[in-house]
């Protein structure tokens, strides 16, 4: 038996032990993405990246090797460290949406554990895969109608096309704002505004001075 267990031992400390590819440079943990083992002069070191970042092996020598999942591919080594959350935080650096899928407008910048909220304009939703604001209908975890508190009517297809109120496919804002209106796109809505002092006029489609639509003036 010993001397068959001899040799895989000592073929497993070989594995584990630090190595360096080369004598210089950052290299990714083959199996933990927030893992990696920093090399100078050939003295390897074992880093970890703030809980929330990810190595990012693409970064050169003397650039932050840590960066947001979005930037990172995990690719084969998708193990991180435990989440250290806070109250604030689910992890102590990141950027996260906030809210359900009714409310789509905000995400959250987590430093150091603290989270600071931002909103998106006006009618945006937030989209965790790139960090940005887009049209809901295109961020896949927004319930755009219940976000925007508007649903497209049902398509009335006629020669020219969908058509809304008298031929438009633009729709005044149900709460009696006068300068919100919806376009809707293959059934799906989007959140407009009208500038200042004009209001969206249903008759023509399009945005009016306010005086000429009722109730708006
Ligand atoms: C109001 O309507 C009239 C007639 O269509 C148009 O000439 C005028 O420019 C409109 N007012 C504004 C502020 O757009």
């Amino acid at each position: 038996m010993d001397r068959i267990w001899i040799p895989i031992i000592i073929g497993f400390i070989c594995v584990c032990a630090q190595q360096c590819p080369e004598r210089n440079g950052r290299f990714a943990d083959p199996r933990q993405c927030d893992k990696y083992v920093e090399c100078q002069e050939g003295e390897a070191t074992e880093k970890l990246c703030p809980d929330g970042l990810l190595f990012n092996p693409k970064v050169g020598l003397f650039g932050y090797p840590c960066g947001y999942p979005k930037d990172v591919d995990c690719t084969g080594r998708e193990a991180t460290q435990p989440p250290q959350a806070t109250s604030e935080c689910p992890h102590q650096f990141g950027y996260f949406k906030v809210g359900d899928a009714a409310n789509c407008g905000q995400f959250m910048n987590c430093a150091d554990g603290r989270g600071y909220v931002f909103d998106c304009p006006e009618g945006l939703a937030f989209d965790s895969t790139n960090y940005q604001c887009n049209w809901p209908d295109l961020v896949d975890d927004c319930n755009t109608e219940e976000f925007l508190g508007f649903s497209c009517p049902e398509e009335k297809v006629s020669s020219l096309g969908p058509v809304g109120f008298g031929g438009f496919n633009s729709f005044r804002s149900p709460d009696g704002d006068c300068t919100r209106f919806f376009i809707c796109e293959n059934g799906r809505p989007r959140l407009f505004r009208c500038g200042v002092g004009r209001a969206f006029n249903e008759f023509i489609g399009t945005c009016d001075g306010a005086e000429n639509v009722t109730g708006c003036a």
